[in-house]
């Protein structure tokens, strides 16, 4: 089964064909960082008339190996994300679903970010290698949601971050640094050169599964502006701080529910540190996508979509965004 996967969400136009949830036929993925990258953040308006512009094109690059008689049904992103965004993915792809005749389901981006593990280039890429229960850990630009997942489209949140989202901490730690956008990618680079010798604080919560990130990026703050510390150091402080709390909570979580495994997902799952760190100390086999999937890819949404299409999850052309929808 062929699955023609789209994805607007946020900043990066995307469409993929993905075949039986797992193999990539074609993964195409415009990214509009550098348009953003001036405004050190994204602009929603800006965001959703570039989605207008590359969202053809992008979808006609992933068709190129494949012919439409071939796809069995059209994936796409619903929420959450930015409300004008989202609108040009569900409406192009329910107009393509209308003209080829073909059934379309909605997906949740953040459901779609875990499946990124199903894929072929990540760890349980060959089918029947996740073991369910699983803990996932979806920690991106927008969200750190803890979530327990017992079996195919069936999740439960258990925690979620009280403030800012990991890659929004990452995001804002760079600026202050004056390290640019993405924040992310910038602080593991500068980090690789620092120790992570300054005293930063962790928000554990006691035996909540929330996270909080708010008060780290204040203490940092704090840091900078008394002056004298390097900015390599910094980094590397703030990145072990964040790895820190996601790896001993989840760890601790993944302990407590005996699941069978950890599946991370997201764009900070990219973060080496991270991974590292999972790798060592986790009780149970850690599944990691490769960081271009970690991202936002429209693969990931295809993959969502297959299981959505095998449970019968059909969607009507009613199908509208839901910008905050939720996890579980
Ligand atoms: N190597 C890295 N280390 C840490 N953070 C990273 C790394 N690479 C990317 N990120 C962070 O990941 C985030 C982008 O991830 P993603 O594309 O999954 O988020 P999003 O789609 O914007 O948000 P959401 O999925 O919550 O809607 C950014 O905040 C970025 O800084
Ligand atoms: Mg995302």
């Amino acid at each position: 089964m062929k699955i023609l996967g789209v994805e607007t969400s946020c900043d990066e136009t995307a469409a993929a064909v993905v075949e039986d949830g797992s193999r990539i036929i074609s993964d195409v993925v415009a990214s509009q960082i550098d348009i953003h990258a001036r405004y050190g953040g994204i602009v929603p308006e800006i965001a959703s008339r570039q989605h207008l512009l590359t969202i053809i094109p992008v979808i006609s690059q992933a068709m190129t190996e494949v012919s439409w008689q071939d796809i069995n049904g059209i994936a796409v992103t619903f929420g959450p994300g930015l409300a004008g965004s989202l609108l040009v993915g569900v409406n192009v792809a329910k107009a393509i679903a209308l003209a080829k005749k073909l059934p379309i389901t909605g997906v949740n981006h953040l459901e779609a970010h875990i499946y990124a593990n199903w894929l072929d280039s990540s760890p349980a890429g060959e089918k029947g290698r996740v073991k369910f229960p699983c803990l996932c850990l979806v920690v991106s630009g927008g969200h750190s949601d803890l979530v327990l997942m017992k079996g195919h489209g069936q999740f439960e949140k258990l925690g979620q971050t009280l403030d800012d989202a990991a890659g929004e901490a990452f995001d804002k730690a760079a600026r202050l640094l004056g390290l640019g956008y993405p924040g992310g990618p910038a602080i593991e680079q500068a980090a690789r050169s620092g120790i992570p010798c300054l005293p930063l604080p962790r928000a554990w919560l006691k035996e909540s599964h929330d996270f909080s990130f708010s008060g780290l990026k204040t203490a940092l703050w704090h840091l900078v502006h008394k002056g004298g510390i390097s900015v390599a150091d910094a980094a590397a402080s703030f990145q072990l701080a964040i790895v820190d709390v996601l790896v001993a909570k989840t760890i601790e979580a993944a302990k407590q529910l005996e699941v069978k495994q950890i599946l991370l997902s997201g764009g900070v799952a990219a973060n080496k540190i991270l991974t590292q760190h999972f790798l060592a100390n986790s009780p149970v086999p850690v599944l990691i996508p490769p960081p271009h999937l970690c991202t936002d890819n429209a693969a990931m949404v295809a993959a969502c979509g297959y299981y959505h299409f095998q449970a019968g999850k059909i969607s009507g052309y009613d199908l509208d965004v839901v910008p905050s929808l939720g996890l579980g």
